[in-house]
């Protein structure tokens, strides 16, 4: 619907009507006195020649008068001359000053020497308080040499008619005025408008839109320039995505120099990059097992800002400053992570109710029923408001960019957008988005779609959860949405919905020259094991999570020994489940069962000390979870269900040597970028089997032109592509928005 923004009208008055009234007082406070100096001319001279011809019409009579010694008798005469009302007294002045005949009105004070000097300045005098004209003229006849006629003209007339003058010149200028204005108003409203919606067009994306109108050249100016800069942005963004075109920590850095003019970057996620943990006395810095951490840490490595998560560890409060702030890395200083403090009641019901026990089985099909409970929407409620406070009292300016992780936080894009309007926030959603159906359990669905339609931008990993997240919206919520342009506008906001997939840091040569070999890596984790050196280990490397396919996989294990015996004795799974959600009774379950599975499956194929699954249930560091990566023969993602999953992309980054065969679940996001890995239905355990049998029979030719080609990809898409990319869109949203405030600052706009 359209609405009328009167404040173009406003604008438009003060900047066009001002002046014009401006210009048209000063016309009229010089052309008023003009006026009038020049009509009293024109009066005076019509005075004179009034005066003339009266003297001319009673000489004769004046003569006859003073001859027949009477001038009294020229007293009728007089008063008849009088009956004009300009006219207004006269007088008959003798030669030698006196007065010989006079009507009652001249002024006793007026003498004839008086007038006659009066008559000379051909001007007004004031007489008695009122404003008259004096003529003295000879009378022109045998017996009146010396005599004269002084005649009085009240000029009362005259200012009466000066004043008429004045008030009809304001009254012209006035509707002159107001013609003019309401006519540059009209015309510029009618001209603002066009161009306003040419512009909103080009925003929009309809090229051609404001073409140059030769009636405003100054219009097409401007309109060149927005749509050389947006041809700009959109030739970066464009170039950013094109094979070929590496992304890195400092091209991500220029790139927020440049778009987005280092504007303060804000991130706020659950888990922190860096917790602080207490071992034997001595505080200990431990990088936890987190997708999320893996890619968003070298990110603020980059791009600096600020990071909002939750301190977790039992040293975290020793180790930040009085604003809970605490500057990472600890030995070279890139960015600040603000730590914020979750009391035991709000984590079990927010991180372990409602995130892990309710949200977390709701999106991954893992078979797992989601437990939604009332308690836990408060405590995620209350966290989510304490996640918003903290990013707004970290904001130093009122648009800063602000990135949301994760579906720990999915109501808090809404609060910060309620305290700062013009702030550009990314949520990024880590893992699949179910559908409509699936969805719709939530008893609170509703309000987190609200909440994260707060943002300017969702992302996901996949286009298909972009799709699913539409159509839940879509099932939910009144709104508008835009297919075309991936978005969804509620609340008068629009939010575009994109998949951006995740990826890592890919290591650079100085970082890979300080790898121990391949052959040192094999060597040093077989000899930890005991294992011979042509020992074949099989790599899983997770959570220890339902969601991870482990269960899957140990039966692949049992199915493909049991298949080829041949191979028992000779390989082995080697798998670290790093402990995560322990408190939930899921987890404790699950643990149980792998640990009892392997148990089993050991048991069932133990001979001379062999055994087929070595599982640690333990948090690994980067060096040892890299040493892993470069000693195994074949790692193996069997997610059931995953966002992305960083495991394998790690995988192929740390294999330098380009061998090793990975074996990738096709529920796992990573599957559609990672083509050459031996893709496997995690439950079908038998395909798992073959392919482990494959990959392990895999001609060396082969796994490097795999490996070569899967590196290829995750070089090319690393993760500060995935940033890049975010912060583009960022870039180009932020720039649309800024032009459409100062359209709408000037113009009229669609509500
Ligand atoms: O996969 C979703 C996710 O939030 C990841 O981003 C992260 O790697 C993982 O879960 C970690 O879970 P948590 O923070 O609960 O240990």
């Amino acid at each position: 619907m359209k609405r009328l923004n009167l404040y173009l009208p406003i604008r438009l008055q003060l900047r066009f009507v001002v002046p014009l009234i401006l210009v048209m007082t000063i016309t009229a406070l010089f052309s008023i006195p003009l006026i009038d100096s020049l009509t009293m001319r024109w009066v005076l001279r019509d005075l004179g020649m009034r005066a003339s011809l009266v003297t001319t019409t009673l000489s004769d009579s004046i003569d006859e008068a003073l001859r027949s010694k009477d001038p009294q008798s020229l007293q009728p005469l007089f008063q008849r001359a009088i009956r004009d009302e300009k006219l207004m007294a006269i007088a008959l002045c003798g030669a030698d000053g006196s007065v010989l005949q006079k009507t009652p009105e001249f002024p006793p004070e007026l003498r004839c020497a008086d007038a006659n000097a009066a008559s000379r300045l051909d001007s007004s005098i004031t007489l008695q308080g009122r404003a008259m004209h004096v003529a003295t003229r000879s009378v022109e006849e045998e017996n009146t040499r010396g005599i004269h006629l002084v005649l009085l003209h009240d000029l009362g007339f005259q200012e009466q008619r000066s004043r008429d003058t004045r008030n009809y010149l304001l009254s012209v200028l006035a509707v002159l005025g107001a013609v003019i204005s309401a006519t540059t108003v009209l015309i510029a409203n009618l001209s603002w408008r066009s161009w306003v919606s040419g512009v909103k067009s080009l925003l929009r994306g309809e090229e051609g839109s404001l073409a140059p109108q030769p009636s405003s050249p100054e219009f097409s100016q401007v309109a060149d320039e927005l749509r050389r800069r947006l041809r700009q942005l959109e030739d970066e963004h464009r170039r950013a995505h094109t094979t070929g075109q590496e992304w890195d920590a400092a091209r991500l850095k220029s790139m927020l120099k440049s778009d987005l003019r280092d504007e303060q970057l804000i991130v706020a996620s659950n888990r922190e990059p860096s917790v602080h943990v207490r071992r034997a006395g001595k505080i200990v810095t431990m990088r936890p097992a987190s997708g999320l951490v893996t890619a968003v840490e070298p990110i603020l490595r980059a791009c600096s800002g600020t990071w909002i998560a939750h301190g977790s560890g039992d040293a975290d409060r020793d180790t930040v400053d009085s604003r809970d702030h605490i500057l990472l890395p600890e030995h070279q200083p890139a960015y600040t992570l603000r730590r914020l403090w979750i009391d035991r009641i709000d984590e079990a019901g927010y991180y372990y109710g409602f995130a892990n026990g309710g949200l977390w089985p709701l999106c991954h099909i893992a078979h797992v029923r989601p437990t939604f409970r009332e308690a836990d929407w408060e405590c995620y409620r209350r966290v989510n408001e304490k996640f918003a406070a903290a990013v707004i009292a970290e904001a130093r300016i009122k648009d800063p960019l602000i990135l949301i992780q994760d579906y720990h936080l999915a109501l808090a894009p809404r609060m910060i957008r309620e305290k700062l309007p013009d702030a550009t926030i990314i949520s990024f959603w880590h893992i699949p988005w179910p559908n409509p159906e699936s969805f719709g359990i939530c008893p609170w669905r509703e309000e987190l779609l609200d909440g994260m339609l707060g943002s300017t931008i969702i992302g996901f990993h996949t286009r298909f959860h972009c799709k699913n997240f539409m159509e839940t919206v879509d099932r939910y919520l009144e709104t508008r949405i835009e297919q075309e342009h991936s978005t969804i506008s509620f609340r008068g906001q629009p939010t575009l919905i994109e998949s951006y997939p995740i990826s890592i840091h890919w290591p650079s040569e100085r970082e890979r020259a300080a790898w121990p070999t391949i052959a040192k890596c094999r060597r040093d984790v077989r000899q930890r094991l005991g294992l011979d050196a042509q020992h074949l280990i099989a790599l899983g490397l997770d959570r220890f999570d339902y969601t991870k396919g482990i269960t899957e996989r140990m039966q692949a294990l049992r199915s493909l020994l049991e298949q080829q015996p041949q191979l028992v004795g000779r390989l082995s799974l080697v798998q670290i489940a790093a402990p995560t959600r322990e408190e939930l009774d899921e987890y404790q379950a699950f643990r149980v069962e792998i640990e009892q599975l392997a148990a089993q499956i050991n048991a069932r194929f133990a001979r001379d000390g062999y055994r087929a699954i070595y599982l640690f249930t333990e948090h690994k560091g980067a060096e040892e979870v890299q040493e892993l990566y470069r000693a195994a023969d074949i790692c193996l993602v069997t997610s059931i269900h995953d966002g992305m999953n960083l495991v394998c992309k790690e995988f192929i980054a740390a294999r330098d040597d380009e061998d090793g065969v990975l074996i990738l679940s096709q529920f796992a996001g990573a599957s559609r970028e990672l083509s050459e890995a031996l893709h496997v239905n995690p439950y079908h355990i038998e395909e798992t089997a073959q392919a482990m049998l494959r990959a392990l029979n895999m001609p060396i030719a082969e796994r490097r032109e795999r490996m070569q080609s899967l590196r290829s990809t995750v070089r090319e898409y690393n993760v500060y592509r995935w940033a890049g990319a975010m912060l583009g869109d960022a870039a180009r949203l932020r720039l649309k928005d800024r032009v459409q405030a100062r359209v709408r600052a000037y113009g009229s706009v669609d509500a």
